[in-house]
């Protein structure tokens, strides 16, 4: 099975690309397949609905995501959601891209309060596209890291489970 994590955030010092980075290298324990697209390094232009669907790069996204079987999404939660730059990946890629594949979710957040913070796309991409859609993700916050590393204990286990669970759900869905 191919998979693709996709970090999301453009802020360099970001903690859910840590999470990104993190994930791949789990990954790659299991698949000899394994890409990460980082938005920060692949700017994207904003989603019109039209002429956006031509640029190269959006293109280029949209083809490696195409070919893979799984799909983790590394986030930052602004304003009790994902970030425009993660909705906007999902506007300018659509149905190829994300029909009847497995998405999972990887989360930071400045506080706790947000934790339902998914619920909106989660459900965009199920009735939108049939997604299937990893019951377990991650959800951090500042407190989790320690000078741009990931300390938690607790959240490195779960990203082992949630690694786990994306591999288990692509290779009952697509092998
Ligand atoms: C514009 C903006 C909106 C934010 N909104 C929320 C929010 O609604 N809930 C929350 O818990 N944190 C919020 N935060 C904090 C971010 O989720 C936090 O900084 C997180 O680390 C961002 O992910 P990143 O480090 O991968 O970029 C917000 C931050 C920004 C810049």
């Amino acid at each position: 099975m191919r998979y693709s994590v996709v970090s999301t955030s453009l802020n360099p010092k970001s903690r859910s690309r840590v999470l990104a980075v993190e994930a791949v290298r789990l990954l790659e324990e299991q698949s000899e397949d394994v890409g990460l697209i980082d938005l920060a390094a692949v700017p994207l232009p904003l989603c019109d609905g039209g002429k956006c669907y031509g640029d190269p790069r959006a293109q280029e996204v949209k083809t490696e995501l195409a070919r893979v079987d799984g799909i983790l999404m590394a986030c930052p939660i602004y304003n009790y959601d994902i970030s425009a730059s993660g909705k906007n990946l999902i506007e300018l890629t659509g149905r190829d891209v994300w029909t009847d594949k497995v998405a999972g979710f990887l989360c930071a957040a400045g506080g706790k309060g947000s934790y339902m913070s998914l619920m909106g796309v989660i459900g965009s991409l199920m009735l939108d596209f049939h997604t299937t859609i990893l019951p377990r993700f991650i959800y951090t916050t500042g407190a989790d890291f320690e000078d741009g590393l990931l300390e938690s204990q607790e959240v490195k286990e779960r990203l082992g489970v949630v690694v786990n669970d994306l591999v288990r759900y692509t290779e009952k869905l697509r092998g």
